[in-house]
């Protein structure tokens, strides 16, 4: 376990923002984590860097969490119980998955980031939230250097929403994360038009949990950013919630406005439609963006600093409340 000094976080966050860390240290085995917990308490933690935006240098120790492996706890013919180490890339875990025939998280292939975050934020597209297949999230709490269990409950699962963005925020290291995933009878979800349509042209009327995930990568493929050629973290704001008599007074004069009922009282609009109807699809500002294809994503053409990028969430952030009373919530995590 080697603690570097000065080292550049480029490569470790799919904006591609520049920025540095003070201390860094990267750490593969449970054992160097909870050696290093002994003697270090302020820690940045960072796993696939996939929903940060940094928009300053890193004064904490930077802790790069790099545990691999993937362990079949136990299965029967109809179902697998798996733990993967937070390290994991996650499309690597799906694609490896979909190899074994194993079911549950086809809809959300080429999600970037690491198994370990994957809880934190409740991954989901295509009408598929990670929630559904996780039993339960392994975590080493900073403060006791404890290993503690928390059931798919007590994870407090919501809409990219769980407790480890609320009251245990910063507590914890997310180690592990365990799924039950289908072995045969797979429950597949192709109810998302795009979906839907995509296995219409390949004229696929039978799909397997293979012709969902690359049904899946097309759509993805089409419409957002790759990180490794556009810096990007996938949307940047949350789809709103807005109670339902403002959504009838916009629907009247936006009657082709998409949206999703939640409940009688609340309904959840687009908010990269939302983007779209004010200007802002496609444009640049020096290297900060919006995507030309999704408004929900914000790009880093190559130089543009943290800051930048921030400051055109907020620009974006006003005109939407200025021109709809929509207060747009950011997703990805600023620091
Ligand atoms: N829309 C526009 N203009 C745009 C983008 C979208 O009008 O620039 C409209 C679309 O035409 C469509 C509606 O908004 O009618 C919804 O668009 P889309 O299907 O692309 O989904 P989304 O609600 O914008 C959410 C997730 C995505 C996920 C997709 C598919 C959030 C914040 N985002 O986007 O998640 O891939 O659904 O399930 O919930 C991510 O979190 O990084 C992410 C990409």
């Amino acid at each position: 376990m080697i603690i570097s000094e000065n080292i550049s976080l480029k490569e470790y966050n799919t904006f591609g923002v520049q920025c540095y860390a003070k201390r860094f240290v990267s750490i593969t085995s449970f054992y160097d984590l909870q050696q290093l917990l002994k003697s270090e308490k302020e820690l940045f933690l960072l796993s696939g860097g996939s929903n940060m935006l940094l928009t300053k240098d890193i004064e904490k120790l930077v802790v790069f969490l790099d545990f691999k492996g993937i362990s079949i706890d136990r299965e029967n013919n109809n179902s697998v119980h798996i733990t993967v180490n937070s390290g994991e890339n996650w499309h690597e875990f799906v694609l490896w998955c979909i190899s074994q025939g194993f079911g549950g998280v086809e809809n959300l292939s080429l999600i970037p980031g690491n198994v370990g975050t994957c809880p934190i934020q409740n991954i989901g597209a295509y009408g598929v939230e990670v929630k559904d297949t996780i039993t339960k999230v392994e975590a080493l709490e900073i403060e006791t250097g404890k290993l503690l269990t928390f059931s798919n409950a007590e994870c407090q699962f919501g809409y990219r929403n769980s407790i480890f963005k609320n009251e245990a925020k910063g507590k914890y290291i997310l180690t592990s994360v365990s799924f039950q995933l289908t072995k045969n009878q797979h429950q597949l979800n192709t109810s998302y038009g795009a979906i839907e349509t995509a296995l219409q042209e390949n004229k696929i009327t039978n799909p397997t949990i293979k012709d969902v995930s690359d049904a899946v990568i097309a759509i993805r493929k089409s419409k957002l950013p790759d990180p490794k050629e556009i810096g990007n973290s996938g949307s940047f704001f949350k789809n709103p919630l807005i109670p339902t008599n403002q959504f009838l007074e916009l629907q009247e004069k936006h009657p082709a406005i998409p949206y999703y009922k939640i409940s009688e009282t609340e309904t959840k609009v687009p908010a990269g439609w939302l983007v779209e109807q004010c200007g802002f699809k496609g444009k640049r500002f020096g290297d900060a963006g919006v995507h030309k294809k999704q408004a929900l994503v914000l790009v880093n053409y190559g130089n543009a600093s943290g800051k930048e990028i921030y400051k055109l969430a907020q620009n974006i952030q006003q005109t939407i409340f200025d021109t709809f009373k929509i207060a747009l919530e950011i997703e990805v995590n600023i620091i």
